[in-house]
């Protein structure tokens, strides 16, 4: 069987080490032994703290420098030992961005080929948002948010001043980590599992996609849209049971959106986890009705007939004065998507809380809906959908989480 090493490269927060285990991940799948060596990793073990000071990273710095080669050198001793007993695929995980270093990359793993992997990400706000989550590893236990925030863009910085694109290298992929995508390649000789590589690369890796609509609103009850109420006591009691539903699971990380519903929805579900992030994401906000925001849809019908109509000539499309349509919604919603998946990186699973109109776009994405029929999908609040979606394996189901059935939710428009 041939040999591969498979290094990354990429500023930090770009998601190399998501993209590193999804390839491990997606690799063994084809009966691969494969291991990632991480740099990271390796330098937290050996340095502890003192290395997660930014000047550690200034490329001035002869003694961080110095350190950080070493690592690299030990990962590279470890990865080729790997391969010259039974490994298979042995995946680099580090920065890698000056020239320099992948020179000496290039010249040390020279017993087998050599893929380079880099990770982008052109998104200013997940980048933000990925910092944010590395800063509350336990290396910056001891800074402040925001002193962690600026030490690791600092950090950032230096990294960039060194960075310098491929251009020596004879092999490499450049991929877009926040879309799944190849951006540009380059492979001037034979790698081996290369189709396999770009279709791990290309695929969607969401492990548990647990999506839940929020509990019962007032609004709800009385049939009223759009707004920013609160749970009614049916509403909390679903929400209760969803807590007791997921008590056995682990789910680290939810994404709400920023309403009141949202939010009181999945309050004991993460009061029922021992480690679990809430998130609220703007993107996942539920359809902005405009003019008709607060009214039922019978009040719409009188007061704006001509709207209604149109409406129900042609939902998806239909846009609502001063409001959204599904289909002006879609941009920001896969927007969302991404966002809590990238945010989510490695996890097991995570869980979105949304609404109606939002579960509707999330769920196209993953059923291939005609369009014109994503808004009349049914979205209850007495059951979610949980999603596996991997280059080998798709799995969608409707699960019941209470246990009587319940009807609840606004009357069909
Ligand atoms: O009725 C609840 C609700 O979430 C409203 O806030 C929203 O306008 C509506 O559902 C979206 O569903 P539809 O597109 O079917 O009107």
């Amino acid at each position: 069987m041939r040999k591969l090493y498979i290094a990354m490269m990429g500023l930090p927060a770009r998601g190399k080490t998501t993209v590193s285990s999804k390839l491990k991940e997606g690799l063994e799948q084809e009966d691969l032994n494969v291991r990632i060596f991480n740099n990271g990793a390796l330098r937290r073990q050996i340095l502890g703290e003192a290395s997660s000071r930014a000047e550690f990273y200034n490329p001035e710095n002869r003694d961080g420098l110095e350190a950080r080669e070493e690592l690299a050198r030990l990962n590279m001793e470890r990865a080729q030992q790997f391969l010259a007993e039974d490994g298979d695929v042995a995946i680099l995980d580090a920065t890698n961005v000056s020239a320099l270093r992948r020179e000496v990359v290039q010249k040390t793993l020279t017993d087998h080929p050599l893929l380079w992997v880099e990770c982008t990400n052109d998104d200013q706000d997940l980048v933000e948002a990925s910092i944010l989550r590395k800063t509350r590893l336990p290396e910056f236990a001891s800074l402040s948010e925001s002193e962690a925030v600026a030490s690791f863009k600092r950090r950032i910085a230096y990294y960039e001043h060194i960075y310098t694109p491929f251009s020596q290298e004879p092999c490499w992929i450049r991929v877009d980590s926040l879309r799944n995508r190849i951006i540009d390649e380059q492979i001037s000789h034979n790698i081996p599992y290369y189709v396999n590589i770009r279709d791990i690369l290309v695929s969607d890796w969401i492990r548990n996609l647990y999506l839940v609509r929020h509990g019962q609103t007032l609004y709800n009850m009385e049939g009223r849209i759009g707004g920013d109420s609160e749970l009614t006591q049916q509403g909390l009691e679903q929400a209760e049971a969803l807590g007791r539903h997921f008590r056995g699971f682990s789910i680290p990380y939810i994404f709400t959106s920023t309403r009141r519903r949202s939010h009181q929805t999945a309050t004991p579900i993460y009061q029922g986890q021992d480690h679990c992030t809430v998130k609220a994401l703007s993107e996942f906000d539920e359809i902005n009705a405009g003019i008709c925001e607060h009214m039922r849809y019978e009040e719409i019908k009188h007061k704006w007939p001509n709207e209604y109509r149109r409406r129900q000539k042609d939902k998806y499309h239909y846009i609502y004065p001063e409001g959204e349509g599904y289909i002006t919604m879609k941009e920001r919603v896969d927007k969302g998507l991404r966002k809590a998946l990238y945010l989510s990186g490695n996890a097991e699973a995570l869980m979105i809380v949304g609404h109606q109109a939002i579960n509707r776009m999330i769920l196209s994405y993953f059923l291939f809906r005609r369009t014109e029929d994503v808004p009349f999908i049914y979205i209850p609040q007495d059951q979610y959908f949980h999603i596996v979606s991997t280059q080998k394996k798709k799995l969608f189901e409707q699960v019941r989480f209470t246990g009587r059935r319940e009807r609840t939710g606004t009357k069909p428009d």
